[in-house]
This record gives structure tokens, C-alpha cells and sequence, in this order.
């Protein structure tokens, strides 16, 4: 990490001797003097794009809004906010420098210069990020300059819907708080045996029927056998309109969302919709508890490969995104096992397994492999979770592990891309606090947020070569348990902001303890912008500061 106080910069009679960014950047140079952000207007370059001026714009009427006088945008350079065309710039990379009467972002596209801004967004007066105009507040930013890029080209974040769905405006706030510490992937899962959340105009069962559960188990799968008798799931669903609006919200924050449709497994809301989907022919109901289905789609039915394709085709049109997330994981072999159109396939394709996996095994291979050509022939590439590793990996596939970084090593050392998301650090449906009964109910598991910062996803099984098949990091939030928006930002925030940590900076630059000291900050960030957040890591800053105090 580097940090220079070339001189200390005095701020509206304050002095300012470090700054508070979350995710960190690669260097910082903090300069004499402040820059005044109240009205500045915003500039960029007349090479510009659509998205970076529609970015210029947003940022004057953020500006506008918060501090109470005009900010107005302006093509070409000059005093306020200048937004600089670079071509020499990576993707996201940019350079920022903070002078007393101008501001200069440099990069080479949207992402680069969003993300310069909101570096500079965390650099101001926290009520930036509300939504009425403060009083009485010094818009002085400290002069500083930065240079930043990140570590990783794949940042994500996984918000399950299916299991309990939130909306558009609950989508754009996730989208809004990624937005700030710069993840760049919002993986979006949408279909689930408890819910089909997607629009598909081929097969409109599949939201009519497949979006309603009849009721829903109340408390924890390991322990009750209680169901609440209301029906859940009504109206809930996006339309491809809607998704059209969060897949453009989305791309003018920088971020691109995958969508994943889950294959062969979890698939029992879709054999609501349509039984001659899976082996028995049902009939089949949404799933009213938590867990992994027996009943998946049947690979040896034409119909339900054709099934896979329209489903697939639909989805190609709705998201621009290059990688389509195919599922693939928890997909029981049983009914395969005994059925009869599924034992044809296998013997048509003459399978016959190997002393790891069996013919089945070999099956689901069969369907990802035909599910990747389908995607490669529209231009996209194919991601699912690890378990696409039995059998045969499908040849340009992009593997995420979950079930810890062992599948990503065997991926990677096949040549493959990964992107790592262990369970063991990176599942924040898991509780925050030992003290669980305070908390609401929680799938299971401890990971606080210092266990989030620590994952490290090199291994020491990996060469060179291996490491530069790691292509990002990802959190996931599965929702099982998580029912309302309040409770989804409680087990995101400020969890988010370790991980952005884990995919933004280089290791030399990922210190605990200067994270620690700007959580206060980010805190305060999401409290003015009005999310639910969980306020353990106080007790673990407290402890912190004890420690240091009695040394
Ligand atoms: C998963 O958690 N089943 C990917
Ligand atoms: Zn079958």
C-alpha cells in the first residue's frame, strides 16, 4: 500500500491525515488544500459515450441535490469535475487528482470513470449519499492524488430471488450499494424449486404456475415440520420488460448482471409448470421447504433439451451479458437412475461412467456440453458451480467453486476459468454473531466480516499460470431464510465492503486493521443512504481499539 502525505491537507480548518476508501486503492498521495465540491460542475471530454455523459450528469445531480447549489454539466475541460477520456487506461482502471480548483478523473471507459467517482464520492462529506439537501456542511474534499485499478476483473455478488423475491426497487438499491465499492458482477438467480421468477414468453406456466408456492416452512429445515398455509410468490416475477430496466440500471453503474437459470437440479417449480419435464411426469408441486429436490429435469426427453434452448434463446435476448450461469449444482441422480427415457439416452450416447462417476454423472456432462454449444453459437460463454467438474467438464467452461477452492484448483489446473466463492468464507446467509439466538433465524454457520477479509483466493497448490485462471471473487446470498429487504441489507452490509476488499486490492494493500479503522465511515455511508446494516464489527473495532490502547 502506499500512502503519501506529501503534505497534510487542511480541510475546512480540519487536517486530514489519511483518507477512508473502501475498497482501498493502489496509491494514495494526499496533497495541501481542498477542493470545493458545492456547485462544481461536471465536465467530460467530447469524445465522451452516452453512458460516461449520462454518469456526469448523475454525479451534478447527486451534487445539486445534496449540497444545495446548481452543479450543471458542461462538455470539455475547466474548472470543477472533469471527466477525461484516457485510452491508455485499462478497463477500470483510472487516476484521480484532487486539485483546489479542479478535479481530474482519468480513464478509458464507463467503469473506470465510475469508479473514480465513487472514490471521489467517498472522499466528500458523507451526505452525498442522502437524499435531501444538508445544512450546514463544509463541501471541502481533501486534494489528494490517486492512481487505482483493480485485482480482479470479476467482482460479484450472488442474490438468490427465488426463494424470496424483493423487487425492482430492492434490486436497484443492492445495485446502488455495489456500486460504491466497485463490485462489477451481479449474479442474479432467478429460478429455484421454490419459485420461477423470470418471464419466458415460450412457456408462461413457468411464471403463471411456478412463481406460487402454496405455503412455506416456518423455522429452520433441521427442526420443524411447520408450514405457514399462505400462499407465496403471487405477481412474483419480472417481466422482460423489467429486466430490460435492471439489466440498463445496472450497466450505468458499470455493473453486468448474469442471470442464472439452474440446470438439471432445482428445478421443481419448472415441473409445476410443465410435467412432462422431469422423469415421472408428476405431478409435481413448488416446493414448500428448503433443500435439495430429488425431482429434476429428465435429460433423456428432446422436449426437455428443447425445453433447455428456448429457456436459454430467451435469456440470450434479455441479457447482453457474455457469461450465462447454466446452475448445474445439487442435482440428485436418482430418478435418472430409474428412468427409462434417461437409461435410453445414456445407452444412445454410450455412456458408461468411470470408477469416480457413474453413467449419470456423465448424463448431466451430456446436458452442460449441449447447453455451452447452444450458448457458444450466440457468441456467450457458460458458467456453473463446481459440481460441473464430475464427469466431464464441458470445454470452455467457466467453473465457480463453491464447495470450497478445491474444484477451483482441479479447474484451473485443466485450464479453466474460476471464479471462487467457498462456502467456508464467502456464504453471508450465514450468521454474523456466535449469539444466534439474538438473531433472526440464519441458515446455519459463522462468518463475521473479518472471516469474509480473510479469504485469499490463490492457493498454494497453484503455479503462475494456475492463479491467472482466477479470474474473481464472489459472495453469495442465498435467501432460504431471508424473507424481507430490511433482512437482506442486515446480512449484506457491511460484509459487502470486506469483500470488495478480497476482489479490489492487491495483497500488500488488503490491511485489516486500516479497513477496520474506516468502518466507521462505511457505516455512516449506508446509514445516510438509508440501508439496514449490522453493527458486529463495532465490537470487534472496540476490541481492537482496547488492544491497542492497553499495548
Ligand atoms: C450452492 O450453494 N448450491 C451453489
Ligand atoms: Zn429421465
Amino acid at each position: 500500500m502506499t500512502i503519501v502525505a506529501v503534505a497534510v491537507s487542511a480541510c475546512c480548518g480540519k487536517v486530514v491525515e489519511k483518507v477512508n476508501l473502501v475498497p482501498y486503492p493502489q496509491e494514495v498521495t494526499i496533497e495541501n488544500g481542498s477542493f470545493d465540491a458545492a456547485g462544481a460542475t461536471v465536465r467530460y471530454s467530447a469524445d465522451a459515450d452516452s453512458l460516461t455523459v449520462a454518469l456526469a450528469e448523475r454525479l451534478a445531480s447527486q451534487l445539486t441535490l445534496a449540497t444545495g447549489e446548481q452543479s450543471v454539466v458542461k462538455k470539455g475541460r475547466g474548472f470543477g469535475i472533469n471527466l477525461v477520456l484516457d485510452r491508455s487506461l485499462a478497463e477500470e482502471e483510472y487516476r484521480l487528482h484532487v486539485g483546489c480548483c479542479r478535479v481530474v478523473i482519468k480513464a478509458s471507459s464507463l467503469r473506470g470513470f465510475n469508479w473514480g467517482v465513487q472514490t471521489l464520492k467517498q472522499l466528500m462529506p458523507v451526505q452525498i449519499y442522502g437524499d435531501t439537501t444538508a445544512e450546514g456542511i463544509n463541501w471541502a474534499v481533501p486534494c489528494c492524488t490517486i492512481s487505482d485499478a483493480p485485482r480482479f476483473g470479476y467482482r460479484g455478488l450472488l442474490i438468490d430471488e427465488a426463494r424470496h423475491f424483493f423487487g425492482m426497487e430492492a434490486i436497484k438499491d443492492v445495485l446502488d450499494v455495489m456500486e460504491i465499492h466497485k463490485l462489477n458482477t451481479l449474479h442474479w438467480h432467478l429460478t429455484e424449486d421454490q419459485g420461477w421468477r423470470i418471464e419466458i414468453k415460450k412457456y408462461p406456466l413457468l411464471t403463471e404456475v411456478g412463481s406460487i408456492r402454496k405455503e412455506t416452512l416456518v423455522g429452520h429445515l433441521r427442526r420443524s415440520n411447520e408450514y405457514d398455509g399462505t400462499p407465496y410468490g403471487e405477481g412474483m416475477w419480472y417481466s422482460q420488460d423489467q429486466i430490460s430496466e435492471i439489466v440498463d440500471y445496472a450497466a450505468a453503474r458499470g455493473i453486468n448482471i448474469i442471470p442464472e437459470i439452474d440446470l438439471p437440479g432445482h428445478m421443481q417449480a419448472a415441473l409445476t409448470a410443465y410435467p412432462y419435464l422431469g422423469c415421472t411426469g408428476g405431478p409435481y408441486e413448488v416446493w414448500t421447504k428448503w433443500g435439495v429436490s430429488e425431482d429434476v429435469l429428465c435429460i433423456g426427453k428432446e422436449t426437455t433439451m428443447q425445453f433447455v434452448k428456448d429457456v436459454l434463446a430467451e435469456i440470450c435476448d434479455m441479457f447482453p451479458s457474455e457469461y450465462i450461469h447454466i446452475g448445474g449444482d445439487e442435482c440428485p441422480k436418482v430418478k435418472w437412475a430409474e428412468c427409462p427415457h434417461c437409461q435410453a439416452k445414456i445407452k444412445e450416447l454410450g455412456i458408461t461412467g468411470d470408477d469416480k462417476h457413474s453413467p449419470e454423472h456423465f448424463l448431466q456432462s451430456y446436458m452442460t456440453a449441449e447447453a455451452e454449444k447452444f450458448l457458444a453459437e450466440r457468441g456467450r460463454r457458460l458458467i456453473g458451480w463446481d459440481e460441473i467438474l464430475e464427469g466431464e467438464l464441458a470445454p470452455n467452461a467457466t467453473v465457480m467453486s463453491w464447495r470450497g477452492t478445491k474444484g477451483g484448483e482441479a479447474a484451473v489446473k485443466l485450464g479453466h476459468d474460476v471464479i471462487m466463492t467457498p462456502y467456508q468464507y464467502l456464504y453471508i446467509d450465514y450468521y454474523q454473531s456466535k449469539d444466534q439466538a439474538n438473531e433472526p433465524l440464519a441458515i446455519g454457520g459463522y462468518i463475521p466480516v473479518e472471516r469474509c477479509y480473510s479469504f485469499e483466493p490463490f492457493t498454494e497448490e497453484m503455479t503462475d499460470e494456475d492463479k491467472a485462471h482466477i479470474i474473481g471473487v464472489q459472495a453469495n446470498l442465498w435467501t432460504e431464510y431471508i424473507g424481507t429487504q430490511d433482512y437482506l441489507e442486515y446480512m449484506l452490509l457491511p460484509r459487502l465492503s470486506a469483500l470488495s476488499e478480497v476482489q479490489w486490492c492487491a495483497p500488500e494493500n488488503k490491511i485489516w486493521d486500516r479497513y477496520l479503522d474506516s468502518i466507521d465511515e462505511v457505516l455512516n455511508i449506508y446509514e445516510t443512504a438509508g440501508y439496514n446494516y449490522a453493527k458486529h464489527i463495532l465490537d470487534v473495532q472496540k476490541a481492537a481499539n482496547e488492544q491497542k490502547n492497553n499495548q
